[in-house]
């Protein structure tokens, strides 16, 4: 029963508390832009999204399509990635905006599933799932660390993350609650849920539409979860 009530309240929450106004979310534009969700995506991996807004503006504004950025010289594309860390993000970035053209060539259009954009340099499973649900309009499961920070804390996970066990059981979980209708606004409304309530130290439980039926809340162990082992 609260797993059946777990994405009505995300989605809820996210019309009303989410962002609605990231430069590459699909109402911006009229017609669906997996180039700049994919592009916006692969920024987002390991950087929050306030920091990544200028140089998504900045990467749009010289490389405006897939074609430009494949097009690009290296100098060029590391020199608009200067200052956003890991710099194998860029270089498979470059790689990955060729291997998008050939597709693209070969078939017409951006790869349409999961598998096919996880084919795709730097792109694994959950920003493909996240590709897909919110640059194309289709179902896609995301279990980004925000994501498995939520729901470690709501269903009380305390296996060590960083196994592979425990990453089947989010991974199973993250797939039970997103929902076939609207799996992208589920997604950015889990991912927003993350970064702005359910932060590492001191979430705000007071303001969380999960907080009934939270078990880490219920035990007072919010900063508990996720578990991960010490190296
Ligand atoms: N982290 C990864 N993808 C994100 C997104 N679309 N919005 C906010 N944070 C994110
Ligand atoms: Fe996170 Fe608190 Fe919400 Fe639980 S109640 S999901 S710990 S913000």
């Amino acid at each position: 029963e609260s797993l059946d009530s777990f994405a009505p309240r995300i989605l809820e929450w996210f019309e009303t508390h989410g962002r609605h106004d990231l430069p590459w979310q699909q109402h911006q534009t009229d017609t669906p832009n997996p180039y700049m969700v994919w592009l916006s995506e692969v920024m987002l991996q390991q950087t929050q999204v306030a920091t990544v807004l200028p140089y998504f503006a900045r990467f749009m504004e010289s490389f405006p399509t897939v074609q430009d950025l494949a097009a690009a010289d290296w100098d060029a594309v590391a020199e608009h990635w200067a200052g956003l860390g890991y710099y194998a993000r860029a270089r498979n970035l470059h790689k990955g905006a060729k291997q998008l053209v050939a597709v693209i060539n070969e078939t017409g259009n951006f790869p349409q599933t999961v598998d096919g954009w996880q084919a795709i340099a730097g792109v694994g499973p959950s920003t493909a799932g996240a590709i897909v649900a919110m640059g194309l309009h289709g179902y896609g499961v995301i279990c980004d660390g925000n994501v498995k920070r939520v729901l470690t804390r709501w269903a009380g996970i305390d296996g060590d993350i960083t196994k592979s066990a425990t990453d089947k059981v989010l991974w199973a979980l993250a797939t039970r609650l997103t929902p076939r209708a609207h799996s992208g606004r589920f997604a950015q409304g889990m991912m927003d849920m993350g970064a702005t309530l359910c932060i590492r130290r001191k979430p705000a439980c007071l303001l969380c539409p999960l907080q009934a039926d939270c078990i880490a809340h219920a035990q007072g162990r919010e900063t508990d979860y996720p578990v991960k082992a010490k190296k």
